[in-house]
């Protein structure tokens, strides 16, 4: 009989800890994951990636009957209502259907779900609701929980100041949404609620949004949501807020000094970014510290200091991104197994599921100038063929390649349909791909993706279609 209870025990049941478990079952080992949550799916399926998809979607489909243009194709409506609760239980079912379809995963490969929050007791025993459970190697997949601001209290149950939680949950369409943090949330759900009818005021504390994407998608960004109507103050920190009955009064100054100013929001959205969960996992009982950022430190490998424990996904260092984790899940129940897994972190897409969609992998032309000699080629996506039919002129495709050797170091869109075309980028990429190789695959006619071919083009100045 072995030692352990279990070969693998997961922490966790988000993107990274429960494709993890399910590799690692999938690779013969005996597996458990211990889940808190009434379902599985951690963040990105219960409150995260699939939720504010589901309300992007349709709050897309609302503005695009609201706004008459669809008139333009020949659809007439008459008088356009929304159905706020029949969109709450569209997003519902989404959620209940994949949460639900991992606790099938969960049945067929054979993965036992400890329900209860777990800590550790020493490296290879976890507490799960009073019971202990050991194994060979434990896999820390905890995910993220949003960052507070001092001053801002959020309480989601009286629905004025909320965190991303909140916001999509409202029953109402607020009158003034004040988005604190132009971020990828704030402009995500921000969109949301602009879509449904509310006022949106975005206060970002830097001089421009989407920190961490390529400066002129950031520049192009703040264009494209004012163009839409957004509020935006840039380079405005919020210091203090009050609520009165059911109106909140916030107070913002420069972020670089000066003047404070109030405004007024029956809404208050925090999206200031997110923090490791970390706190009562009894890290303490193994030794285990965390880094200046309040993460788990780990090697490529995903171990960490302490033998037999391993931590991915948003409590280790990267982009807090579901498919990040995912992989990292992967990797890790194969490094396990004794095989070899591993993920490039340099090809990491990123996407902004607003409309357009902002998306990107690799480096930012900043950094990439920073390396050595670049080219660039651009293509904007008015002078794509399907973009142009679909009256979709905003954006561009920028493909940024090492001068020397045409090596693509970096591929960033803005586009109706970005992430999904940045997916050829990372392909390339992971590849070792040249712009040329790009140029010379044939895309098929008339699709978006044509822009990325057009652009790669434009790397060695010449591109067709403009
Ligand atoms: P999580 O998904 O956070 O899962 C961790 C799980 O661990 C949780 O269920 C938690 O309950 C559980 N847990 C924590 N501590 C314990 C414990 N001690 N014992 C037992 N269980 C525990 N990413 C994208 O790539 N695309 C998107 O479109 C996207 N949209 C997002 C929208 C919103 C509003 C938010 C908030 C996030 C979004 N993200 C998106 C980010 C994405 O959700 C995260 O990057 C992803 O969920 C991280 O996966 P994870 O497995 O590391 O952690
Ligand atoms: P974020 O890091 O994307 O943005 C936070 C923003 O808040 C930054 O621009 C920051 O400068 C600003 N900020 C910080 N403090 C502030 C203050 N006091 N006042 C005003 N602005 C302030 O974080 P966000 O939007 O909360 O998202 C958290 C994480 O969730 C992100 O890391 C992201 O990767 C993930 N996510 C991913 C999505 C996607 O892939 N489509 C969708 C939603 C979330």
């Amino acid at each position: 009989m072995s030692e352990y209870d279990y070969d693998l025990i997961v922490i966790g049941a988000g993107p990274g800890g429960y494709v993890g478990a399910i590799r690692a079952a999938q690779l013969g080992l005996k597996t458990a994951c211990v889940e808190g949550r009434e379902t599985l799916g951690g963040t990105c399926l219960n409150v995260g990636c699939i939720p504010s998809k589901a309300l992007l979607h349709g709050s897309e489909k609302f503005e695009e009957a609201a706004s008459g243009t669809l008139a333009r194709y020949g659809v007439k409506l008459g008088k356009v209502e929304l159905d706020l609760a029949a969109l709450q239980a569209d997003k519902a079912d989404a959620v209940k259907g994949l949460t639900g379809g991992i606790e099938f995963l969960f049945r067929k490969n054979k993965v036992d779900w400890l329900k209860g929050y777990g800590a550790f007791k020493d490296a290879h025993t976890v507490t799960v609701a009073g019971k202990d459970y050991t194994a060979k190697n434990v896999v820390i997949a905890t995910g993220s929980s949003v960052t507070p601001l001092p001053g801002v209290e959020v309480d989601n149950d009286k629905g004025i100041i909320v965190d991303s939680t909140g916001a999509l949950a409202l029953s109402k369409v607020p009158a003034h949404l004040v988005v604190i943090g132009g971020g990828v949330i704030g402009l995500e759900l921000g969109s949301v609620w602009r879509r449904l009818g509310a006022k949106v005021t975005v206060v970002e504390y830097l001089d421009a949004l989407l920190p961490g994407m390529d400066g002129e998608l950031r520049k192009e960004a703040a264009k494209i949501f004012k163009k839409q109507g957004m509020e935006l103050k840039l380079g405005t920190k919020v210091t203090g807020a009050a609520v009165k009955g059911k109106q909140a009064t916030l107070t913002l100054e420069p972020a670089k000094g000066g003047g404070a100013e109030t405004i007024e929001a029956d809404c208050v959205l925090v999206a200031i970014g997110r923090r490791p969960n970390v706190d009562g996992l009894g890290l303490s009982a193994i030794g285990l510290e965390l880094n200046a950022r309040g993460q788990i430190e780990t090697d490529h490998d995903f171990r960490t200091k302490i033998g037999g424990v391993w931590a991915i996904g948003d409590c280790i260092p990267g982009p807090m991104l579901a498919h990040k984790a995912e992989d990292e899940g992967i990797a890790v129940a194969e490094n396990i197994a004794g095989l070899t897994g591993i993920v490039n972190h340099d090809v990491i897409p990123g996407v902004v599921y607003t409309n357009p969609e902002f998306a990107g992998v690799g480096l930012t032309e900043e950094a990439a100038k920073e390396l050595g000699e670049i080219k660039v080629g651009k293509f904007p996506m008015m002078a794509n063929s399907r973009a142009k039919t679909n009256h979709e002129p905003d954006g561009f495709v920028k493909v940024i390649a090492d001068a020397k050797t045409d090596r693509v170091l970096g591929v960033w869109a803005i586009a109706s349909v970005a992430g999904t075309m940045i997916a050829e980028a990372a392909l390339a990429m992971e590849f070792g791909a040249t712009s040329e190789d790009i140029a010379y695959t044939c895309h098929a006619h008339p699709t978006h993706s044509e822009a990325v071919k057009e652009a790669a083009m434009a790397v060695t100045g010449k591109p067709i279609h403009i």
